[in-house]
């Protein structure tokens, strides 16, 4: 395979990300199948020598076990330059640093990123030039189209990659093999078959010392806005052609475009609430307000649930009900779709377990069909039977995926910017009320399963 990209530079290489997400993933995409011969380079505001630097690449590749020669060379010439994204001066000296076509990752803020990209309008790209952008994009629709119309004039979109690592997760692609690689599921695939379908990611994590980004974001704007809509699309979109960047990224635009607020309420579509003090596995969590940088005033929502609904033929009527929280007891990661029951059951079976429904999940990765049979004993009354596998590993976890998309330069996983943009248009009436202070917030104690309102 031919090397696109010659140096892959880290901006925002100090900070958090890139140690625990971005550093390990590339070592285990330099050990596996696809490894590539790059250079590295970490650019941050923080000075460090490039020996701390090396270590610290090298300790981020040990952490993934993913040590592998190709690996070790990439952290030993690797270099680190104290810079200011936001000056040109600085950006020119970074990218004269770079040898072959350079590939940017963006790892910071987006204020950070926007200021960024406005500075490398004024210095300009080498040819070829790759940009990787973090979630969130932008911070609200006004700025992400803002953001977005300042990339076209720098490059063209295919060489534009907005990461949402969830993309990458093995088990959201699986959507797309078990949707349409088989039969049985597309047929059934449809407001007239399909009841609700409720998209879960709850994490037992609290705010684990985010509040410099998660206290201006919130629930909503952290994973439903970029995450949950995004495997919202691919469980929905109509079937693409081929999975080439233009034909699925195609289909998930479509889908976009189509997903409005539950029956257009803005109030009513969504509820919000925060995590007082609790325990979860033994860890004791202060409430939300107390955590160190966490301003109340902000009223920022730990947990966010939104129902929306997507019209068009297939899906008129059907709720897609989107939730996310954080400091919850159980981690829960599913797509759930609840099938319509039967038109009529024959007289004479006992018992209703419920409707056929299928629950693919994310973490652990596996997949469960519930069924009714008739049962053991008394062969006339209905049972509940799980068909259910667990799915192996993908080769790469979720950022492994994600570099690989952007070190090779196929825009498939990455996010278009219509895509971005439908994203905050849908979430912006809700994000609206809630900053108004329209819908209150509920609270719910940290290692609960939510406020008791709500179950
Ligand atoms: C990130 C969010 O994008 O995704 C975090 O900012 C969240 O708040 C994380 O915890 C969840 O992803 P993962 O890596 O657990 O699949």
């Amino acid at each position: 395979m031919v090397d696109r990209i010659g140096t892959l530079v880290i901006l925002g290489a100090g900070g958090d990300l890139a140690k625990r997400l971005l550093l390990p993933g590339l070592g285990q995409l330099l050990r596996s199948s696809r490894g590539y011969d790059l250079r590295l380079i970490g650019v941050g505001f923080d000075a460090m020598t490039d020996a701390e630097w090396r270590d610290r690449v090298v300790e981020s590749f040990a952490a993934g076990e993913v040590v592998s020669s190709r690996s070790t060379a990439v952290a030993t010439t690797s270099v680190y330059l104290q810079a200011d994204v936001t000056d040109p001066a600085d950006l020119t000296r970074i990218l004269a640093a770079t040898t072959g076509t350079p590939a940017l990752y963006f790892a910071l803020p987006p204020q950070v990123t926007i200021a960024s990209i406005a500075a490398l309008e004024k210095v300009g790209l080498p040819a070829g030039a790759v940009l990787g952008l973090e979630k969130p994009f932008g911070t609200d629709l006004r700025s992400a189209r803002a953001l977005n119309r300042q990339l076209a004039r720098l490059l063209p979109e295919k060489h534009i990659h907005r990461v949402d690592h969830f993309l990458g997760k093995s088990t959201v692609l699986n959507l797309l093999g078990l949707r349409f690689a088989n039969r049985i599921f597309e047929q059934v695939w449809s407001a007239e078959h399909i009841e609700r379908v409720d998209i879960v990611f709850d994490e037992t994590l609290g705010l684990e010392a985010r509040a410099g980004y998660y206290d201006t974001a919130g629930a909503l704007v952290d994973m439903i806005q970029s995450h949950l809509l995004l495997v919202m699309a691919l469980a929905a979109m109509e079937p693409p052609s081929s999975l080439d960047e233009d034909d699925l990224r195609g289909s998930m635009a479509q889908v976009l475009r189509a997903t409005h607020a539950w029956k257009s309420d803005p109030v009513a579509a969504g509820r919000r609430a925060r995590y007082t003090a609790g325990t979860i596995d033994g860890r004791k969590l202060p409430a939300y307000v107390n955590e160190a940088g966490v301003h109340q005033e902000l009223d920022t929502e730990t947990l966010a649930e939104v129902t929306v609904g997507i019209e068009n033929w297939r899906w008129a009527g059907v709720p897609f009900r989107l939730r996310s929280g954080k400091a919850i007891a159980e981690r829960r990661q599913q797509i759930i779709v609840t099938f319509k029951d039967v038109p009529h059951r024959p007289y004479g079976f006992t018992g209703n377990p419920g409707p056929a429904r299928l629950t693919i999940s994310l973490t652990p990765d596996s997949i469960g069909l519930d069924l009714n049979i008739n049962g053991e004993g008394d062969p006339f009354t209905l049972d509940r039977v799980t068909l259910g596998t667990e799915f192996a590993a993908g080769e790469l976890g979720p950022y492994g995926e994600v570099l690989h998309g952007i070190l090779s330069d196929d825009a498939t996983l990455s996010v278009r910017a219509d895509a971005v943009e439908e994203c905050w248009r849908i979430v912006a009436p809700i994000l609206s009320t809630w900053r108004a202070g329209t819908v209150p917030i509920d609270s719910y104690r940290a290692g609960s399963a939510g406020p008791t309102a709500w179950r």
